[in-house]
């Protein structure tokens, strides 16, 4: 192989390995914390042109990313605010990496807490969640089993640590084939230590969600 392949093969590893295994290498240690005083809401008004009376946000988060993001969201279009919450609680720290994986590769099931929600109440369903072994924690898995979204817009956000949304809108979009899934917005795990408002404003803006006069 001369130099230059060499260069270019080398190149591209290094790409595919951040790609990939970028969450393996930087991941594992950079979360907000899950802050278990933020609790379950209903009925804020948001400072969108979105109707809030019809809007659910809804979330998964175990080191509290997520959650961060899904605050921020819940501020700006309002509505009701609800938490996934495992019934059996994860393991904490490299336990949780060896557990998880088992749980994909048995396509398990989880289950998670009774959400005090009925879907006929909303038309706007912001549903937010971690990127876990390159695609939707199994919870969430659980959560789109249990309810049938047809006729609803759904919209993701994710937080990550490399993958960005690693295919998971798609993945929706199959689980909800008569649910309109509008485009999602992934944000680096990392950056959530940050102030995202007004990331969040852009996204739901290009979302067709503008600001209230
Ligand atoms: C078990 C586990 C698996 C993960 N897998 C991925 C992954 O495949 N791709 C990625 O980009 N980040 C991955 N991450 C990083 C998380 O997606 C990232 O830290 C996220 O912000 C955590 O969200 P949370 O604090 O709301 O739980 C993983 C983290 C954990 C704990």
């Amino acid at each position: 192989m001369n130099k230059k392949v060499m260069t270019i093969v080398i190149a591209a590893l290094i790409v595919i390995v951040l790609a990939i295994g970028g969450f393996m290498l930087f991941g594992r240690s950079r979360s907000v914390g899950l802050d278990s005083s933020i609790e379950n809401q209903d009925g804020a008004v948001g400072n969108t042109t979105l109707d809030s009376d019809r809007v659910l946000v809804v979330y998964f988060s175990e080191t509290g990313n997520t959650q961060k993001l899904a605050q921020e969201i819940y501020e700006q279009v309002g509505g009701n605010f609800r938490r996934i919450e495992p019934v059996k609680p994860y393991p904490t720290g490299a336990d949780l990496f060896d557990y998880t994986e088992k749980e994909r590769d048995n396509d398990e099931r989880p289950e998670f807490k009774d959400l005090n929600i009925n879907l006929n109440d909303y038309d706007y369903i912001f549903v937010g969640y971690p990127m876990w072994w390159y695609t939707l924690p199994m919870m969430m898995y659980t959560f789109f089993d249990t309810y049938d979204f047809s006729g609803k817009t759904i919209i993701p956000f994710n937080t990550h640590e490399g993958s960005g949304d690693g295919g998971t809108y798609e993945t929706i979009k199959k689980f909800e084939p008569n649910a309109t899934v509008l485009d999602g917005l992934p944000i680096r795990g990392r950056d959530m230590s940050k102030d995202q408002t007004d990331t969040v404003k852009k996204w739901l803006k290009g979302l067709g969600f503008d600001e209230k006069n």
